[in-house]
């Protein structure tokens, strides 16, 4: 080619030139190159799960609202119903953590399974425990459990009539139906279950969390290691002891624990 020629192509202030996509454009591409990565599904796996653990820390604090009575619980239920869109806006939020949680969890086993896994940012090659072999299987069982207690305890599926229940202040009488719920022993076995797996799932969840998100500090990491079955059984203790506690009620006629009169 002339040299002229060559000039003129190379000028960036003659004719349109290649090309060069938007910066927009370029942090798209980077977010799903990201995405499509090994480290980068176990990074949104982590946050999602991290979102999660919060959740259920946070509803298990709310719940043991039950050994303080009905006023203490149907306030807070009433609070929490009184927040309009807002509960709305939190619900989707945790649908889509909960979903993008599964759904790259699914897309993370098929790309280990088809390649040498580029395991954690922190390597740590351990024994794998029960907890951390059974992932797939425990969290799928959450996922029927947590399809049942929502059918169970927020859309009344199987006790409609549960929906006109109220206490003494004309407030939803949530207290006195989680009580009647767990005063079937079928129903509170099936919690202890998913809770159980739950917690086990947890167990494995928060060690993964700290290796992806690569805590080098030994300092740091090795105590959250080994805090992580203690927190996940500290949690399952907390949402245990209601079931449990109903069913003992009722069984030795406790003077606590009894539903209100409907
Ligand atoms: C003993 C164990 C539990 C009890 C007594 C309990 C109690 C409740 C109650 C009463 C509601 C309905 C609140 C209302 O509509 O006012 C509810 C909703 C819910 N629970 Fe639980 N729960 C338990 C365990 C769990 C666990 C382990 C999870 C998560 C894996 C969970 C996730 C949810 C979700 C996502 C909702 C829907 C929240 C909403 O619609 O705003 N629950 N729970």
């Amino acid at each position: 080619m002339p040299e002229k020629a060559l000039l003129l192509r190379n000028n960036p202030f003659v004719g349109p030139g290649p090309k060069r996509p938007a910066d927009g454009q370029k942090s798209v591409k980077a977010i799903i190159s990201f995405y499509k990565s090994s480290i980068g599904k176990k990074w949104i796996v982590a946050l999602t799960g991290l979102v999660l653990v919060g959740f259920v820390t946070g509803h298990m604090i709310g719940n043991l609202q039950l050994f303080l009575g009905y006023e203490a619980l149907n306030k807070y239920a009433a609070f929490l119903q009184g927040l309009g869109e807002l509960l709305w806006i939190i619900r989707g939020f945790l649908g889509v953590c909960l979903i993008v949680h599964i759904v790259t969890t699914a897309l993370l086993w098929i790309q280990n399974n088809a390649a040498t896994p580029q395991k954690y940012a922190v390597n740590n090659p351990q024994a794998a425990t029960i907890a951390a072999k059974t992932m797939i299987v425990s969290g799928l069982i959450v996922v029927c459990f947590l399809v049942f207690h929502l059918l169970h305890f927020t859309a009344l599926y199987f006790h409609p009539d549960w929906k006109l229940w109220e206490d003494p202040d004309g407030r939803h009488d949530v207290y006195s139906l989680v009580i009647t719920g767990f005063r079937d022993p079928l129903a509170s076995g099936f919690y202890l279950l998913g809770l159980f797996l739950l917690c086990m799932h947890l167990s494995h969840g928060i060690q993964s969390f700290i290796q992806t998100l690569g805590v080098r500090s030994r300092k740091i990491a090795q105590p959250l290691t080994t805090a992580s079955p203690y927190l996940a059984g500290l949690i399952f203790l907390g949402y245990a002891a209601i079931p449990v506690a109903c069913l003992l009620a009722q069984h030795l006629n406790l003077p606590i624990l009894q539903p209100l009169a409907h």
